[in-house]
């Protein structure tokens, strides 16, 4: 039995990571994401069963949830080097000159596009990722491998059978533009700060502690260079195309060419094209293919001699900002925009650029009427690098932010330790108060698809819902005289809200749109307090104490609930049904056993994943740390745990238990 089991995991993770590829690496699904996510659960629920079963490169393990407090530093085995850079075709030429000087015979080139994101080494033995690090100082960097784990495009076992036992590749990973997009519109909204590109987001997401978030972000990684003693071939080219064969992301846009003209001809047809692309790039790179040219040729003390980068000039334009506006997000946050003379960038008309908050206008020291300079990266909309000054009219005046809502004219406010402006009349400014009930029926939150913006700002404007609870008491004959409601639609629109009430606790929370809390945050309150009436009585030590939340969004959920009219909308939102508490489900397991125990969870275990085994000590009243202190009663060592964690709880006399003592103390 346990062998046909081990054999069907098996055989499961081998067909989902074959399906990862199709889709994630050579973008041929031949399957639909629902099947897809069978399977998915299928191996996810025999590996819950049989544990013992779960492999660390388990496609499973995707989905993240390790928390890691501290990347270690790892050196490299070799440096990872940067390339020299040129702007110019003489520059190219010069480097081509070189070349030709040191190889008397026959060369050929590789061009390959530059990716605009964050180099990684990846070590792989016997066909398994084994460790990711990041370039660092080229000299060592740190170990991500658990965040890198969760990247689809990334194999975490390697397909046929010609890779070299073992063997490091090199890539950049990145974030592509649409997701940046998304990313930096979700966080607008809540009132986060946004990333400058998507090459920072991707820096920035790399770093984070917690691998689900990671594995939220969707980033991507194309591959540039393999070494290993023993490669299949003797040229880079055609080991990148075994690569491919492996499971590796190689861009479909590296081209051979035979010539310096051939080389420029791949430069100019990127200048052009690279703004379609779904990734940003910078440049092109361009490298001698034969290893033993490569050899020949060598490295200066810093660069590699037989490699070029060619960088494009960054596509910008200056244009005149005519005025700017102001807009007012779903938490009340105002985001400036500047309206600009239409000019063309990039293939595209730009009209509109963003200026994100008041300390950007200041440190830009843009006025109305300047000329600006305006670039174009991986942003749907563009923005104001510069100005020119020289053009600048004598009766330009400073910006001064405006003072109050463009939408309801009340005051706004910043908080010191916040970069953006506040709308505070959260409960008239129609704007805000759309926004608020789009986000609590979107579909990570309450998921009321009959219910979308259109309808809200009808229901909202025929004065028939104020908030979110109002949603719940909609009466069928006021929503029928509505436009465009008929029978259909309106049945459609209260089965929705009527399915709605069973949203699971977590979901409801996040839907609420307590400033700061995302989709994880707000399931980490759910199971950590259980019930809406223990997290509305937290205080301020309490919510810092669970760790990977910060002062501003405690005090954001602290603020939340001091609010009456919020109180007031919950109870009625539980009056009709909705879940504020944890299922009986999730909380049949819970206990006070582990009540005044603080944990400390390291390294990788065979029984939990990490997230788990955190999700369990909470649930029985225990409580998760991040760092090791004389407060510490116990530390759950799991595989892997750091030397350094091991040399602090013994100096401070903590209790080092395994994942089966702790099994042992909840039973
Ligand atoms: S090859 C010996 N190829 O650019 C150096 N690098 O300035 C080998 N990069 O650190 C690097 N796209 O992060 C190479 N197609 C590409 C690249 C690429 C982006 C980055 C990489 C490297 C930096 C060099």
């Amino acid at each position: 039995m346990s062998q046909l089991i081990k054999n069907k995991i098996e055989e499961l993770s081998k067909n989902i990571e074959q399906h990862n590829y199709n889709y994630y690496v050579i973008n041929e699904p031949i399957i639909y994401d629902l099947e897809f996510d069978k399977l998915l659960e299928e191996l996810i629920k025999l590996e819950t069963e049989y544990p013992e079963y779960l492999l660390s490169n388990s496609p499973s393990q995707r989905v993240g949830g390790q928390i890691t407090k501290e990347f270690i530093t790892v050196k490299h085995k070799s440096p990872m080097l940067s390339l020299g850079n040129t702007y110019s075709e003489e520059d190219l030429l010069d480097f081509d000159d070189r070349i030709k000087k040191v190889i008397i015979k026959d060369y050929e080139y590789v061009c390959e596009l530059k990716y605009d994101g964050v180099a990684i080494g990846l070590t792989y033995k016997n066909g398994l990722l084994i460790q990711a690090v990041t370039r660092g100082d080229g000299q060592s960097g740190d170990d991500v491998t658990t965040n890198v784990k969760t990247i689809k495009s990334i194999p975490l076992k390697l397909n046929g059978i010609n890779y070299p036992d073992e063997f490091e590749i090199r890539g950049e990973i990145f974030m592509p533009r649409k997701i940046f997009n998304r990313l930096n519109k979700e966080r607008e909204e809540a009132g986060e700060q946004i990333f400058a590109n998507p090459r920072n987001a991707a820096a920035g997401t790399l770093k984070m502690q917690d691998s689900s978030v990671v594995a939220k972000r969707n980033l991507d990684c194309f591959f540039y260079s393999i070494s290993s003693d023993t490669l299949p071939y003797t040229n880079h080219y055609d080991n990148l195309k075994a690569s491919k064969k492996w499971g590796f992301k190689i861009s479909e846009f590296m081209e051979k060419a035979a010539s310096i003209q051939d080389v420029f001809n791949f430069i100019n047809k990127w200048d052009e094209k690279r703004s379609s692309l779904e990734f940003d790039t910078d440049g092109a790179v361009i490298k001698i293919n034969s290893f033993e040219q490569q050899r020949i040729l060598g490295f200066t003390s810093k660069l590699p001699r037989w490699a070029i980068a060619f960088k494009y000039k960054t596509q910008r334009v200056s244009t005149i900002l005519e005025s700017i506006t102001y807009q007012v997000g779903r938490t009340g946050s105002i985001t400036p925009v500047a309206n600009l003379k239409a000019v063309i960038l990039a293939g595209t008309t730009v009209r509109r650029a963003s200026l994100h908050n008041a300390d950007i206008i200041e440190k830009l020291d843009v006025r109305i009427g300047d000329t600006v300079f305006v670039e174009k990266g991986g942003e749907i909309i563009p923005k104001i690098v510069s100005v020119d000054e020289s053009k600048r009219s004598i009766y330009a005046h400073k910006v001064v932010f405006v003072s109050n809502c463009p939408d309801c004219g009340a005051e706004l406010i910043r908080n010191t330790d916040e970069v953006n402006h506040f709308c505070p009349n959260e409960l008239k400014c129609p704007t805000q108060v759309k926004g608020k009930m789009e986000h609590f029926v979107s579909r990570k939150a309450m998921d009321i698809d009959s219910l979308g913006a259109e309808t809200i700002a009808q229901l909202y404007d025929a004065n028939l819902i104020h908030n979110c609870a109002d949603i719940y008491y909609l009466k069928r004959e006021d929503v029928l005289k509505i436009d465009r409601m008929a029978e259909k639609s309106v049945n459609n629109l209260l089965a929705g809200i009527e399915a709605s009430k069973k949203t699971p606790f977590e979901r409801v929370l996040y839907g609420l749109g307590i400033r700061h809390i995302g989709e994880t945050t707000a399931k980490k309150l759910a199971f950590s307090f259980k019930n809406i009436d223990s997290l509305k009585n937290a205080t301020l030590e309490q919510l810092l104490e669970l760790g990977d939340i910060g002062e501003t969004t405690a005090k954001a959920v602290i603020n939340y609930f001091e609010e009456k009219h919020i109180v007031k909308m919950i109870e009625k939102l539980a009056s009709v049904g909705l879940q504020f508490k944890l299922s009986d489900n999730e909380l049949f397991n819970s206990t006070d056993k582990l009540k005044g125990i603080s944990f400390v969870v390291s390294g990788i275990f065979s029984k939990f994943s990490r997230d788990d085994l955190k999700k369990t000590i909470e649930q029985h009243g225990g409580k998760n740390i991040g760092s090791i202190s004389s407060k510490t009663n116990y530390l759950i060592a799991g595989e892997n745990m750091g030397a350094e964690k091991k040399k602090k709880a013994d100096k401070l006399g903590v209790s080092i238990i395994s994942e089966d003592d702790f099994i042992t103390m909840i039973n």
